[in-house]
């Protein structure tokens, strides 16, 4: 199974970021700890962009070459509807992750706009959020395969 993984704004800055919030880790460090827990049979390709085009270009690359997409869109989350669309547009299975409780932060945080075009949000749990987006993929994908 293919899985994209792409992070938005700002979190090229973990490690720095509102450690309180974020926690000590690099997104480097994340990236290398998810490529330690997945079977090496399986493909995760990281990416990440402050950029909306570049976010929303990543998603429309995955058409036809990956099975599923984890997105972590930071701000975006809250209010692009283009991110929103190229998510809806590819029909590929895509996992929501924030590494906050989003729901017990600001009141504009509680909103995504691309909870909807998503077959799960995570949020609250740190890195161990990306690990089980990846396992509800797994579990997506096999389960579409036994049908
Ligand atoms: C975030 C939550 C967003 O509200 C924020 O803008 C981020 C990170 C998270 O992972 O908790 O950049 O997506």
């Amino acid at each position: 199974m293919k899985i994209k993984i792409i992070n938005g704004p700002n979190l090229n800055l973990l490690g720095r970021r509102d450690n309180h919030i974020y926690g000590k880790e690099t997104l480097r460090d994340i990236e290398t700890w998810l490529y330690s827990k997945v079977n090496s049979k399986d493909s995760v390709k990281w990416f990440q962009s402050n950029h909306e085009g570049q976010i929303i270009d990543e998603i429309h690359a995955c058409i036809d070459s990956y099975d599923g997409i984890i997105i972590n869109p930071g701000a975006f989350t809250h209010y692009s509807y283009a991110i929103r669309d190229a998510i809806e547009s590819t029909k590929i299975p895509t996992v929501e992750v924030h590494l906050s409780d989003i729901h017990n932060r600001e009141d504009f945080r509680k909103i995504s706009v691309i909870k909807d075009v998503c077959i799960e949000q995570i949020f609250g749990h740190g890195k161990t959020g990306y690990l089980n987006a990846a396992k509800i993929l797994f579990a997506y994908e096999s389960k579409k395969r036994n049908i």
